[in-house]
């Protein structure tokens, strides 16, 4: 099996690399993977001018499964657009069909007190949101800033067709049969037709899959509902711009976006897996970075793409211990327990393992 690792830009190759020693151990004992590096977002700028460079795009396209650290940074924020890190992780999105974002947000009981909601409120919470990755707003055309009338207008373009929402909507589905059996999906149809569309084929789709359960919630609600009473969901669905918003404020909930990792996933179950977070300019470089949520990454690898999923336990049972064990770093450390950098818990978790 081959893993394209692609560690990206500020925290981003300190987290990776724990992760990369965690699927080396697994490799000592056996399991037959190959590691490939390559340059992504503001690296790769750096280096060559392109946030995706042709030579990661091969490697990409090759591998069985992508696994990446963070990109961006303040650094190339003044760049053009095409220029920017982001433009590099929308690029690989859209080039590798990786059209099924999944972000599991799960509390810890660990840690439940980290998150800024009541105990009470969050304690247990499992909740996957699903969110499509590669249409909506964020790729729709037109797009563009133009002057109009002698003013400037920016504008973009919401789009869906229905084959895409079908295939999102089966994604929801097919976890939720494997969790709780509830899918609620989230549009604004009171307004935007694109998502009328979608909230009519989500319900056509939902025909199919007699035993889940099926609601509709508008994305405002949503919101307030998510930070209300977090745990009447099971698994959320929802477009790209949508899901990007829904997603942070559900990280948040957790108490730590440090411990969230995410997989995304193309028609055949290759994928790239990341963590929730960002690159973190603030701290890269300093050895204090949480490296958990890349190592739950490359867990969620190990089971969604590389049929491994006692390896995937192993990995997710081994950051349980390490959190039992009263390790955390800065993010998540609260008195009476250890604090920790980057390396050292990586080393933790390597032990359990
Ligand atoms: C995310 C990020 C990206 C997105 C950015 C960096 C382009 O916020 O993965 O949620 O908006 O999809
Ligand atoms: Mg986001």
């Amino acid at each position: 099996m081959k893993i394209c690792v692609l560690p990206g830009d500020g925290i981003g190759p300190e987290i990776t690399a724990q992760a990369v020693r965690v699927l080396d151990a697994l490799r000592r004992e056996g399991l037959v993977l190959e590691m490939e590096e390559a340059l992504l977002g503001g690296c790769a700028v750096d280096a060559g001018g392109d946030p995706y460079p042709e030579a990661t795009r091969r490697l990409a396209r090759a591998a069985d499964a992508v696994l990446l650290g963070a990109v961006g940074g303040p650094k190339w924020d003044a760049l053009p657009r095409e220029q920017r890190p982001e433009r590099g992780l929308l690029g690989i999105r859209k080039d590798l069909g990786l059209f099924a974002n999944l972000r599991p947000a799960v509390v810890y009981p660990e840690l439940a007190n980290a998150s800024t909601l009541k105990p009470e409120v969050v304690g247990g919470l499992d909740l996957l949101i699903v969110r499509e990755l590669t249409g909506d707003i964020y790729f729709g055309q037109p797009r563009g800033i133009e002057v109009r009338g002698g003013e400037r207008v920016g504008f973009n373009t919401m789009v869906y067709s229905e084959s895409e929402i079908r295939r999102i909507a089966r994604v929801a589905f097919e976890a939720a049969r494997k969790r709780q059996r509830r899918v609620c999906s989230v549009d604004k149809m009171n307004v935007l037709e694109a998502t009328q569309l979608w909230r009519d084929v989500v319900t056509e789709v939902a025909v199919e899959y007699p035993d889940v359960e099926l609601s509709h919630m508008l994305v405002d609600n949503a919101a307030m509902q998510l930070v209300r009473d977090p745990k009447q969901f099971d698994v959320m669905v929802t477009g790209n711009m949508f899901g990007d918003i829904l997603s942070d404020e559900a990280a948040m909930l957790t108490g730590s976006i440090g411990m969230l990792p995410s997989a995304s996933l193309d028609e055949n179950g290759k994928g790239l897996f990341e963590p929730c977070h960002g690159s973190a300019p603030d701290i890269a470089g300093r050895g204090q970075a949480n490296p958990l949520a890349t190592i739950l990454s490359a867990a969620m690898m190990l089971r969604y793409s590389l049929g491994q999923p006692g390896a995937a336990q192993r990995v997710e049972a081994a950051v349980k211990r390490v959190l039992a064990s009263g390790l955390r770093t800065a993010d998540i450390h609260e008195p009476g327990t250890t604090r920790v950098g980057t390396v050292e818990m990586g080393d933790a978790v390597l032990a359990a393992l």
